[in-house]
């Protein structure tokens, strides 16, 4: 794209300024002579740079708050910085330092970052929308800050997630940053804490009636299309109910997903197809038992249950397969508290508050943690299933690190070597008796990023739960045996660009296939998507001559 701005200007735009790699053609073309140090870096120089200048940080949240500064100032090289290392930068500019980054949102704030709509401005959401500068959005992050990771109400300080979480569509999948908008919509918050700190950047009022912020979302939702008619939302981190509700209110109608729901049903399919094939089964002839029913609970049952159905059993059949236990207890028919979404998993069965006693009588091949709360998979729970099964499957996923169920080093040492692990956040590998065990990492970054590149890709319409199983099954095929072996349930991260793009691939034939895609059909579906991928490198001088 040819360079309109000139002088300062180019400096000041984080997706133009090159810093100290501007080379003596561009900088007269540009009118910036004088404006940078006399040199000409080449970007690995700059990368060195950063890199050492990271390390001089001691901390994650300095590290996390030098790469936002970064990103700020030049976006090129924050990206060729993640996309260098992303095992060790992932943890840095998402989970597990977002957390932290979020509890101190308004105190770690430097710069605006996406849009703000706060829920006074209903009825002008249209006009508002039409301030973002970037015409063509194809995907919008939302989230209202109602349950941020495993902390709760966050409010405002929930921002830092939309921004995160669509960074990494561009450093997992290489969607073009360009097209993506973080999005926080302000319903109040009722976290008291915020609601008395002055430096909360929010509406300090309490959350509405929830027909009233369905009515504000609403009216976001329609402007979206109007505005930007190829963009997709994607909801993120709202309170369990809303996530469902609202899910099911658009998605028959618009482009939209919920990752909560739908990402994390993805990233632990993968894994549960990964762990029936470490045990030589399928996931049809596996029980499960979720110990929490909310947003992360629901959408895994249910397309886990897809999966079962497309393993040759019914819908009821599958649903018979999966049991729940939240904070009242197991779900049976004489719960009268369940939303009616919970209902196809409220089995027959006698009322308990006891989850170790629940595992006695239900016997689950496989339990998965989406309580929120940490410790909670106990020694006791963990022997339990190590006892009733040759090898439990024991998924741990609530974050951030502390907010998981059990860690891997409990859970292997308590099963004495027999669980298949995985947890929501990334954990150092366990050597236990001379034997060296992989904890995965059943993160929804291997899902939504690539299901945003094939939507990107393709301009698909609606995203479906079959892409969601399409791309779970692909993440799986991506493993191989012998790290299989080594109980390693997902993808090595540092390959994980490659992994995307081939996950990608398989889903944009799949929206082919379904008559959902609205461009032409490619003949080479992989070479198709490569030829989408952002490349985190400057543009060349010609781009600047031509402005000049
Ligand atoms: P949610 O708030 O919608 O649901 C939490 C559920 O846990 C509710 O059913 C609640 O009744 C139950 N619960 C709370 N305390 C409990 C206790 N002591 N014992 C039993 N059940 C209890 O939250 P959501 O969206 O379902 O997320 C749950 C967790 O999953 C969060 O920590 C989140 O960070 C994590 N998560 C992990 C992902 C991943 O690893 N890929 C992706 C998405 C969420």
């Amino acid at each position: 794209m040819p360079i309109t701005k000139r002088g300062i200007e180019v400096l000041r735009d984080p997706s133009l300024n090159k810093s100290t790699a501007f080379t003596e053609e561009e900088k007269q073309a540009l009118g910036i002579v004088g404006l940078v140090p006399d040199v000409t870096e080449s970007e690995d120089l700059q990368l060195s740079r950063v890199m050492m200048q990271l390390g001089h940080k001691t901390t994650d949240l300095d590290r996390y708050v030098y790469l936002v500064n970064l990103l700020d100032h030049n976006e090129t090289l924050f990206y060729r910085t993640i996309m260098s290392d992303p095992a060790r930068f992932l943890p840095i500019v998402y989970d597990p330092t977002i957390g932290e980054a979020c509890l101190k949102f308004g105190h770690i704030y430097r710069q605006a970052r996406g849009m703000y709509l706060s829920i006074t401005r209903r009825g002008k959401v249209k006009d508002i929308l039409k301030n973002w500068p970037q015409k063509d959005v194809r995907f919008i992050c939302v989230t209202d800050g109602g349950r941020i990771l495993g902390l709760g109400d966050l409010g405002a300080n929930g921002a830092g997630i939309p921004i995160g979480k669509l960074e990494l569509y561009t450093a997992c999948a290489g969607v073009p940053p360009q097209y993506l908008m973080p999005m926080y919509l302000d319903a109040g918050t009722n976290n008291e804490q915020y609601l008395h700190d002055p430096l909360y950047l929010g509406m300090r009022k309490t959350r509405p009636k929830t027909e009233e912020l369905y009515s504000f979302v609403d009216e976001f939702v329609a402007a979206v299309q109007e505005v930007f008619p190829k963009c997709c939302i994607h909801f993120e981190d709202w309170t369990g109910s809303d996530a469902v509700h609202l899910l099911g209110r658009y998605r028959d109608k618009y482009c939209v997903y919920n990752d909560d729901v739908q990402g994390t049903a993805g990233i632990v399919l993968a894994g549960m197809i990964n762990a029936a094939r470490i045990k030589g089964t399928k996931l049809s002839d596996e029980k499960y038992l979720f110990l929490g029913a909310g947003s992360a609970g629901i959408g895994l049952a249910n397309l886990l249950c897809s999966a079962m159905a497309e393993e040759g059993l019914t819908l009821k059949q599958a649903q018979s397969h999966v049991y729940m236990f939240d904070i009242n207890g197991l779900l049976e028919t004489t719960r009268k508290d369940l939303f009616d979404f919970q209902k196809p998993y409220a089995h027959k069965h006698a009322p308990t508050h006891d989850f170790v006693a629940a595992i006695e009588s239900i016997k689950p091949t496989t339990i998965i943690g989406v309580s929120t709360v940490g410790g909670t998979f106990t020694k006791e729970v963990v022997e339990t299933m190590a006892r009733l099964n040759e090898r439990p499957v024991i998924l741990a996923l609530s974050n951030p690190t502390e907010h998981a169920e059990c860690t891997p080093e409990q859970a292997y040492t308590w099963s004495k070597g027999k669980a298949i692990y995985a947890a929501g956040v990334q954990f150092p590998p366990v050597q236990l008796n001379g034997q060296t065990f992989l904890p995965g990492q059943a993160n929804n970054f291997y899902i939504f990023p690539a299901i945003g590149m094939a939507i990107f890709a393709t301009q698909a319409k609606r995203v479906t739960d079959q892409m969601f199983i399409e791309s779970a099954r692909a993440v799986a095929d991506q493993v191989p045996n012998d790290l299989l072996k080594q109980g390693l349930l997902y993808p090595l991260q540092s390959n994980i660009l490659e992994t995307e793009i081939q996950t990608a691939a398989r889903v944009a034939k799949l929206a082919f296939d379904a008559g959902l895609a609205r461009v032409d059909r490619p003949t080479d579906m992989v070479s198709f998507i490569r030829r989408h991928v952002y490349k985190p490198m400057y543009s060349s001088a010609a781009s600047a001559k031509k402005a000049a």
